[in-house]
C-alpha cells in the first residue's frame, strides 16, 4: 500500500523564484532566505518521495474569476510551469501521476468532499517555488523534477474560501485515499502558501512574527485546535493574504498522529522576514510509521 513520509510546509513567495530565476541567491537580501532550505534539500536528497501531492493555490492563473474550484485535483499526465505576466519560469515542465490523482479524486469523494477533476492546468508559482525551493534549480529544456507531483489547488483568493476545519478534515480523507493505493508509494504531502503577509491597502507589508510562530506552535503540537481558527483571525493577525495558511492543515491532517498514530518528528523549522513584503515560513514534520 502507499503511505506517507512526511509533510513539507514553505511559502511560496514569488520573488523567490524570480531570485533564483535569476540567478540572485546569493545576495545578502536572498542568502538567508535559501540558507533555511539548505537542511531541506539535503533531507529530501536522502529521503525521496514517489509521488508528492502538492497543495497550494492558484492566484487567478489558471482559474480565472469567471470560474473559481474550491478544492481542484491535477489527474493530468503533466503541468506546464504557467505565464503570469513575466513569461514562464525557466523550470521543467511538472510531470503529474495520473493513476494514483485518480483513485484519490475516488476515494475522496465517495468521503465526501467535493473536488473538481482538472485534466488540463499550467501551474503558477504557488507550485514552482515550493519544487524549486526543495530541489534547488534544474534545466528547464533537459532537467526534470525528482518525482510526479500531484497539483492540489484551493481557493483561498476569493471569498468565500473553505475554513481551516474542513482543509484539516479534507487532510484526513487525502491519508485515507493515499493509504488505501495498491501500490507500495512513498508519498509525501505539502502545504504551501503564508506566512503572514498583506499585498495590497493601507496595511500592506503588515507582518506579525509573534503570531505566525504562536499558529506554527499549535499546528505542529495540537492541529486540531489550530483548524479551529477562524478566518477573521488569520486576516486581522497575519494580513489579507495570510489565509493561506489553512492550506497547511491540509497537509497537516493527512498526518499519522491525526489518526491516532505516533506524533511526527520537527525534522525542520524556519522562519525569516522579509521576502518581498512578506515572512516565509518552513517546516518539516516525518512521519514515525
Ligand atoms: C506574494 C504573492 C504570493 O502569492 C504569496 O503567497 C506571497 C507573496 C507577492 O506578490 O509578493
Ligand atoms: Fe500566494
Amino acid at each position: 500500500m502507499a503511505h506517507i513520509s512526511a509533510s513539507v510546509y514553505t511559502s511560496h513567495v514569488p520573488a523567490i523564484g524570480a531570485a533564483l530565476d535569476l540567478g540572485k541567491s546569493a545576495e545578502p537580501y536572498w542568502q538567508p532566505v535559501f540558507q533555511g532550505y539548505e537542511y531541506s534539500k539535503q533531507w529530501i536528497e536522502e529521503d525521496k518521495p514517489d509521488v508528492i501531492f502538492l497543495v497550494y493555490n492558484d492566484h487567478a492563473t489558471a482559474f480565472s474569476l469567471e470560474l473559481i474550484p474550491t478544492f481542484a485535483i491535477g489527474c493530468a499526465a503533466e503541468f506546464k510551469p504557467a505565464d503570469e505576466g513575466w513569461g514562464p519560469r525557466p523550470v521543467p515542465m511538472v510531470k503529474g501521476h495520473p493513476e494514483l490523482a485518480a483513485h484519490i479524486a475516488q476515494s475522496v469523494i465517495q468521503d465526501d468532499f467535493d473536488l473538481t477533476i482538472v485534466n488540463k492546468m499550467d501551474v503558477d508559482h504557488g507550485l514552482t517555488v515550493p519544487l524549486s525551493l526543495m530541489f534547488g534549480q534544474r534545466d528547464p529544456v533537459h532537467g526534470a523534477w525528482p518525482c510526479p507531483v500531484i497539483p492540489f489547488a484551493v481557493n483561498v483568493v476569493q471569498y468565500p474560501v473553505p475554513s481551516g476545519r474542513r482543509c484539516f478534515q479534507l487532510g484526513q480523507a487525502i491519508r485515507r485515499a493515499i493509504e488505501s493505493y495498491d501500490e507500495p508509494l512513498k508519498v509525501q504531502i505539502w502545504g504551501t502558501g503564508g506566512m503572514s503577509h498583506q499585498l495590497q491597502g493601507p496595511r500592506a507589508g503588515l507582518i506579525n512574527r509573534v503570531w505566525d510562530n504562536a499558529w506554527l506552535d499549535q499546528l505542529i503540537a495540537d492541529p486540531a485546535a489550530c483548524a479551529a481558527t477562524p478566518h477573521i483571525d488569520y486576516v486581522r493577525e497575519a494580513g489579507s493574504e495570510g489565509i493561506e495558511l489553512v492550506m497547511w492543515l491540509i497537509a497537516r491532517g493527512a498526518m499519522a498522529d491525526v489518526a491516532g498514530g505516533p506524533a511526527p518528528t520537527v525534522k525542520h523549522r524556519f522562519y525569516h522576514v522579509p521576502a518581498s513584503n512578506t515572512a516565509v515560513g518552513h517546516l518539516i514534520l516525518q512521519n514515525n510509521r
